[in-house]
């Protein structure tokens, strides 16, 4: 597309955008759908990424479910990060926790995201124990134990022990039009010389 811009001509190239989720109750599924649609991205589980699929894409956002604070996928998809320094990569975790500074600094330190070059955004979503599967139920249970035996867990993390008996329902939409709109700031733009 072309816009005169003073003595200048601007050419807007629409930018290329992969999004990936992992996703097991549907919140992650949900907000990488609003992503997707508004950025006009394909759209994968990550189960399906290939690494050949890098080089077809500007910008690749990744969106995962937390489970003992590590992002579900993260680590499989990281893997790829050495053939993907020249792309913009965003990602997203969905989980039950509050976002504080506190929550979202674990997470980093977590998933150790420091070691990247990447923008990284928390999400919260929700959460139902009596939905959850048996095995889902048993490894809750556990972390559960663990905060309550825990004499240095946070007031945030001491708040998730009434999570069994209230269930939490959370769209974060403020957070997932901060990534919709930093995905469209990104859109790459290169000014040319006017040809008369
Ligand atoms: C076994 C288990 C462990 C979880 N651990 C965390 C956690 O450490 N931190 C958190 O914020 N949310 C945690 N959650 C909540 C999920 O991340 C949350 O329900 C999320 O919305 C699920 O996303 P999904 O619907 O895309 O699968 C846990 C959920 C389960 C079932």
């Amino acid at each position: 597309m072309f816009r005169a811009l003073g003595e200048r001509l601007c050419y807007s190239f629409a930018m290329r955008t992969l999004v990936l989720y992992v996703s097991k109750t549907g919140n992650t599924l949900k907000y990488a759908e609003e992503i997707a649609h508004a950025v006009h991205a394909d759209l994968l589980p990550a189960r399906k990424f290939k690494p050949k699929m890098i080089a077809e894409y500007d910008t690749i956002v990744f969106g995962g479910w937390v489970m003992g604070n590590q992002i579900r996928g993260l680590d499989k998809f990281l893997v790829h990060y050495p053939q993907m320094k020249e792309k913009n990569i965003l990602i997203f975790s969905c989980g039950m926790s509050m976002v504080t500074q506190q929550t979202r600094a674990d997470m980093i330190s977590s998933n150790i995201l420091d070691l990247y070059h990447v923008r990284y955004y928390q999400l919260r979503g929700s959460f139902d124990y009596q939905k959850l599967g048996p095995i889902q139920k048993l490894l809750m249970n556990n972390s559960l134990r663990l905060v309550a035996n825990d004499p240095n867990a946070s007031a945030e993390q001491q708040a998730l022990l009434a999570i069994k008996d209230t269930p939490i329902h959370y769209y974060d939409t403020e957070g997932v039009n901060k990534i919709i709109s930093v995905l469209h700031r990104l859109e790459t733009v290169v000014e040319v010389e006017e040809v008369k």
